[in-house]
């Protein structure tokens, strides 16, 4: 049977999309011609799951700072999601894409057998993932049976829906990439050698002539149900690459290869009932997110966000969405595409070889250090330059210096005798200088203004807020010097001051939690916030919402050590 999703059962699909069990229904209807669904939905609310996936990363080397980049948006998010929405049923996934031709070439270089080669290089990027609280709650390889199974399912529900058929495909193939290029996107480079050659004009990797008899995707009949998904402005963030989807979308859309000659490719799932053919390591990897949400049984879908980096936004924007639609499923909420770390103007990449390397960098400036430095500085609209100069300076002004003097400041024992969130008098609050009355005005507006930049994966922002409170905090103990109040008799002044700056430090660390879990818990013990006051409404209690007394009431420290030694330069 033929049959091509059109326009209007993909609005409908779209529009329908808050009721996840009833939309898919609808596009499963219409494609299966009314018969009974082989596959299951979770009917599950976006209020009450988040689903959140992360690229699966090649294995044919070990990973940067570029991929842990990737998983730490992913991370930061889904922990903030869950401070704000506690029991919230979630979904992280990351893992690794191990198939295809350019890890069937690795495995060769390294005389390794393809699956112990599989083997070390995936436990590197989950090792990795763990040193660096990386919280997924799925790690996939492409290589388990689960996926195996997801991935013939998929392949036979495409070609059952009749958007498969055999063909001949000529063109340049880029191992590097795994993609079949046009001419318009190859181009000329001269060797140093003076010799010439091609190379794909996006990522620079070569390309050679390929002509074979193939698996056929028919992706140009999904131009309108495309232009249809990519019409919701929040579809894809930023926007700069919604616009050049957008772009793509509107040019030439070719039918895309899905099947490789098993003689050539043979490091792959088998096209089902014919093992003649490889199944596109693409298709195959893309597939990974059904995998994690129990396709073909019964599964929790779309995800929420999709996180990947601008290299594969083509993939993930067009070819995913459109594999999605024909095989009768909604294709996912939101893609955020991050920007690329670059070292001297070049992005920093595997095959490259200048590559920062993450490991090294937590020994030097600790996991929570290295996960700072990434969202502070790694925006997703732009390039980021890789520089340990300014990580450096950057850990050490805001973490060591601005931190975790103000951390230091208000739980001194010579100020804190008593070691409290020491009682805030109401006459003092009444009559409060100018740097805290500013302080009190930042600190209420920063839970609305963070949770915002957070869910738009704008960290670097949200950062900003917090940071800028910080410095605020310590400005006001500059002007109070509370050193020279804890002279006097009566100590109701030093202990508003004291409480109005551990008011900042407990609203950071809560804030801060998505980003540094294990600094933001530090500071969290060391003020005596206890664990069900981490959430992050917890944050609108104090001068957010003052009717509750909560000012008044007096807490106790908890245990504190230092909590980040500065870096040498
Ligand atoms: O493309 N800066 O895997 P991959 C920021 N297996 N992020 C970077 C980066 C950099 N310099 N370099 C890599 C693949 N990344 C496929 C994906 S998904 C179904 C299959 C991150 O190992 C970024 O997320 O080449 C990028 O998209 C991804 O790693 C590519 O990793
Ligand atoms: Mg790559």
């Amino acid at each position: 049977m033929s049959f091509t999703l059109n326009f209007s059962s993909v609005r409908s699909c779209v529009n329908r999309r808050k009721n996840v069990s009833r939309s898919f229904g609808l596009v499963k209807r219409r494609l299966s011609g009314g018969k009974s669904s082989d596959v299951k939905t979770r009917s599950e609310t976006s209020a009450g799951k988040y689903f959140v996936t992360t690229p699966i990363f090649y294995v044919n080397a070990e990973p940067h700072i570029g991929h842990l980049h990737s998983a730490l948006l992913a991370d930061a998010s889904h922990r903030f999601q869950k401070l704000r929405s506690p029991g919230i049923k979630t979904i992280f996934s990351t893992g690794t894409d191990e198939h295809g031709l350019k890890i069937q070439q690795s495995s060769v270089a390294s005389g390794c057998d393809p699956m112990v080669f599989c083997n070390q290089v995936s436990q590197k990027f989950r090792t990795l993932f763990d040193l660096v609280d990386i919280g997924y709650t799925e790690y996939v390889r492409t290589v388990e049976d689960r996926h195996n199974t997801a991935v013939g399912h998929f392949f036979k529900k495409l070609k059952d829906n009749g958007h498969i058929y055999r063909g001949n495909y000529s063109g340049w193939y880029c191992v590097s990439d795994e993609a079949y290029l046009t001419e318009l996107q190859v181009r000329e480079v001269q060797l140093q050698s003076g010799e010439k050659k091609l190379v794909s004009a996006e990522s620079g990797h070569p390309v050679e002539w390929n002509s074979e008899d193939n698996y056929m995707f028919k992706l140009s009949s999904f131009r309108q149900d495309l232009q249809y998904w990519l019409k919701d402005d929040q579809r894809v963030q930023p926007e700069r690459y919604l616009q050049e989807l957008r772009g793509w979308v509107s040019e030439d859309l070719h039918d895309l290869s899905v099947s490789r000659p098993n003689k050539r490719v043979s490091w792959g799932i088998l096209v089902p009932e014919d093992s003649q053919h490889t199944i596109y390591v693409w298709v195959d990897a893309l597939v990974n997110y059904l995998t994690v949400a129990g396709y073909p049984d019964q599964m929790v879908w779309p995800p929420d966000v999709q996180v990947l980096g601008k290299d594969i936004l083509r993939f993930h924007g067009i070819y995913w969405p459109a594999l999605l639609m024909a095989a009768g499923l909604d294709p996912p909420n939101k893609l955020l595409c991050h920007s690329h770390w670059t070292i001297e103007g070049e992005k920093m990449s595997k095959s490259k070889g200048n590559v920062v390397c993450p490991k090294d960098r937590v020994e030097r400036y600790t996991s929570d250090g290295l996960r700072y430095f990434l969202l502070r500085e790694g925006t997703p609209h732009s390039d980021s330059s890789w520089s340990d100069t300014r990580a450096v300076r950057l850990l050490n002004a805001e973490l060591a210096d601005s931190l975790g003097n103000l951390l230091n400041r208000c739980t001194a024992q010579s100020l804190n005798p008593h070691q409290q969130r020491p009682p805030l008098c109401p006459q003092y609050k009444g009559n409060m200088p100018l740097a805290g009355q500013k302080l009190v005005e930042q600190l209420i507006i920063l839970p609305d203004l963070v949770e915002k930049h957070y869910t738009n994966f704008n960290f670097y922002r949200g950062i900003d807020v917090i940071m800028a409170a910080v410095r605020q905090a310590n400005l006001f103990v500059q002007e109070e010097r509370p050193w020279e109040l804890k002279n006097q008799t009566d100590r109701t002044k030093l202990d508003s001051v004291l409480r109005v700056a551990l008011e900042a430090v407990r609203t950071a660390g809560i804030a801060l939690q998505p980003i540094i879990p294990k600094l933001a818990s530090h500071l969290l013990d060391a003020t005596g916030v206890p664990d069900h006051q981490r959430c992050w409404n917890s944050m609108r209690e104090g001068f957010y919402n003052t009717n509750q007394g909560e000012l008044s009431t007096p807490y106790k420290l908890g245990s504190r050590t230092k909590l980040f030694g500065k870096i040498k330069e």
